[in-house]
């Protein structure tokens, strides 16, 4: 199947078969795409996207629009999760006016832009570490007039978070890799009278279950009263595991 982003194809490498009958088919189909890469998935701390190039020029920077939000982003080197729609307008849906949010793995503003366009929260510190991705995070902001919501950090969350404080209503951990080793962090970023923390991670198809529970106890090993308000699937990653976000409750006893 293909993805298309902003006048990209993309192309999984199973997928592909023969580079021009597959340019051929997708052309024919989707006549408006500037570029069609075979596209491996991200790698790395930055998430940087594994590409190569079947047909046409990277363009420097795509827009893609989503729910009222325009994205900018440079496809080359940055990626936008087509599989985490529903859980973008969820987080839209669910914060509230009076909250202060901290967005640990903000990216380009995935979670960050739309929250502050629809719900328009007292402020959003937007937290990343790659620098282009920064730089994309930033026009983001502007791009869609939350500036005054939007606080962008560069850098590492858990240095950012220790210096922001103890601020917010809701943490967003939006990150795969090795996640539950940020909670520390993410709960320190909670005010006084505790708050939500959405935690992505992988989990065993079938062991959910198993992963709330290492959850909660992690929280609660940390001096936490937590409870898990829930969780949901996000979308499939491989034939044996899924993506989930938990919603835990936490407050510093
Ligand atoms: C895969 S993107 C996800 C963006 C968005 N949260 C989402 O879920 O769609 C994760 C981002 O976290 C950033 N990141 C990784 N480690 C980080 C850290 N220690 N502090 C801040 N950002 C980090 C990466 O550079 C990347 O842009």
């Amino acid at each position: 199947m293909v993805k298309l982003i902003g006048g990209v194809a993309l192309v999984r490498p199973e997928e592909s078969g023969d580079v021009e009958e597959t340019v051929r088919r997708i052309l024919k189909r989707h006549p408006r795409v500037k570029v069609i890469l075979r596209y491996w998935g991200v790698e790395g701390e930055f998430r940087r996207p594994r590409i190569k190039v079947l047909w046409g020029e990277v363009p420097e920077s795509i827009v893609y629009r989503e729910y009222g939000v325009e994205f900018e982003l440079d496809p080359a080197s940055l990626m936008f999760c087509l599989g985490n729609k529903f859980e973008r307008l969820r987080m839209a849906a669910t914060v509230r006016g009076w909250e202060v949010v901290v967005d640990m793995f903000a990216g380009v503003g995935q979670f960050s832009i739309p929250i502050a366009r629809h719900a328009r929260p007292a402020k959003i510190h937007s937290i990343e570490i790659n620098p282009d991705a920064y730089r994309f995070l930033v026009k983001n902001i502007e791009r869609n007039k939350v500036s005054e919501i939007v606080e962008p950090h560069l850098g590492d969350c858990r240095e950012v978070v220790e210096a922001v404080g103890p601020v917010a209503d809701r943490v967003l951990m939006g990150y795969l890799d090795n996640t539950l080793s940020f909670l520390p962090h993410a709960l320190r970023a909670l005010s006084e009278a505790g708050g939500v923390v959405h935690i992505h991670s992988l989990s065993v198809r079938g062991r959910e279950e198993e992963l709330a529970e290492k959850v909660l106890a992690a929280a609660e090993n940390l001096g936490y009263a937590a409870k898990l308000l829930g969780w949901r699937a996000v979308k499939s990653y491989s034939p044996s595991k899924i993506h989930l976000t938990l919603d835990l409750f936490a407050l510093r006893r």
